[in-house]
């Protein structure tokens, strides 16, 4: 597998351990005896919006994509999915927002819309890297060149734009606040408090 490959797969990877901690933790906010921390949710739908929805997409879009439908014309179908994807995507993230707000506001009312929203943009969200994994990455193989791969490759690490390093530093520290808040054993925080 090319390194531009191994970097799109741990995005994925990333993206997929913060849905699978925010698709748990919405399902324990259904306990109304125990106030949730509303911190660690507004940090994990941060991610999401700003990493796979702002960048990694974005990426995928003008370079994975744009490669590959220039070598493989018949991927076109395939990539036209993709892309509407990438759209749905971001209203997506819009209505889990607004259902975030919803149960903070409304506590402890709100908490099975939200657990909804989430569980839709999780399942939404694992059906597109599988798309992404199982269909799109095979043709890539079979027709980019090493040129292409090096081109890509350096998008993804950030060598075509002087703030995107930066940025990767940030996310990694967006995630490892994450972890630090959301409560054991999700993350290494406290247990959220019983109200009465
Ligand atoms: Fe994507
Ligand atoms: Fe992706």
């Amino acid at each position: 597998m090319t390194n531009a490959l191994k970097i799109i797969r741990d995005e994925h990877r990333s993206i997929s351990a913060v849905l699978h901690a925010l698709k748990q933790l919405a399902k324990e906010a259904e306990d109304s005896s125990v106030r949730p921390q509303f911190e660690v949710f507004r940090a994990m739908i941060y991610y999401i919006d700003q990493f796979p929805e702002r960048m990694h997409h974005p990426k995928e879009d003008q370079y994975l994509f744009a490669r590959l439908e220039a070598r493989a014309p018949q991927a076109k179908a395939l990539l036209d999915g993709l892309r509407t994807e990438h759209a749905t995507g971001a209203h997506l993230i819009r209505d889990l927002e607004q259902a975030l707000v919803g149960m903070e506001v409304g506590w402890a009312g709100g908490v099975s819309k939200f657990r909804a929203a989430v569980e839709a943009y999780a399942e939404f969200h694992w059906k597109h890297m599988r798309k992404e994994e199982e269909q799109l990455m095979p043709l890539a193989e079979r027709h980019l060149t090493e040129a292409d791969w090096r081109w890509i490759e350096d998008a993804f690490a950030g060598n075509h734009d002087p703030i995107a390093d930066l940025r990767e530093r940030d996310f990694e520290q967006l995630y490892h606040r994450i972890v630090n808040l959301a409560p054991a054993p999700i993350g290494l925080g406290e247990a959220w408090q019983k109200t009465s």
